[in-house]
């Protein structure tokens, strides 16, 4: 007869044990939910106000540019823009137009001295992808100079 009061005893412990956690979590979770909610597009106590990211359509296409980054939107875009935006704004890499050789170069200057990764297949999409979309520009700059004929500066 002991051991079975002893019994109910416990399971009262334990059902009173088990409804303070379970109302520490939802206290908690409630609280989390408003921080959350509060962090998003309030200002903060310096002034500074964030725009909140639109990430719900993060690849969203509009009159033929991947809204996002700027890229144009042409074969390769998806490899360019998931390689070639974690470290910097597309518009570093839209406003070099440079030719293939130039493009392997920069790639390979940057995996030597900046942490990027090795891209693999992807490198020769990306390459053909920037050459073709964004082509170097030759105007208003003129061609460097070549097979000049240098004559000598008698005093
Ligand atoms: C791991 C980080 C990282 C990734 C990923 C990355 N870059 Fe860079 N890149 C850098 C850094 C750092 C610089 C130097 C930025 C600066 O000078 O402000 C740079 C500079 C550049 C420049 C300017 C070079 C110059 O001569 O001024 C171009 C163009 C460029 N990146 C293109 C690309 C392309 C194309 C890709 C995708 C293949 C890419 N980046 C991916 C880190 C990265």
């Amino acid at each position: 007869m002991s051991e079975n009061r002893n019994f109910w005893k416990n399971s009262r412990r334990v059902y009173r044990l088990l409804i303070v956690i379970c109302t520490l979590a939802l206290v908690s979770g409630i609280l989390i939910f408003y921080i959350n909610r509060d962090a998003q597009g309030e200002p903060e106590a310096d002034g500074t106000e964030y725009t909140k990211f639109e990430d719900e359509e993060p690849n969203r296409i509009e009159n033929g540019i991947h809204v996002r980054t700027g890229f144009i939107d042409a074969p390769g875009l998806q490899e360019t823009v998931n390689n070639c935006t974690n470290c910097h704004s597309a518009k570093l890499v839209i406003q070099n137009r440079m030719n293939a050789e130039r493009w392997h170069a920069t790639i390979r200057w940057m995996q030597e001295t900046q942490n990027l990764w090795p891209l693999g297949d992807n490198e020769d999409i990306i390459v053909d992808y920037l050459v073709t979309n964004y082509p170097p520009q030759n105007k208003g700059r003129r061609e460097g100079l070549e097979n000049l004929d240098w004559y000598e500066l008698k005093p």
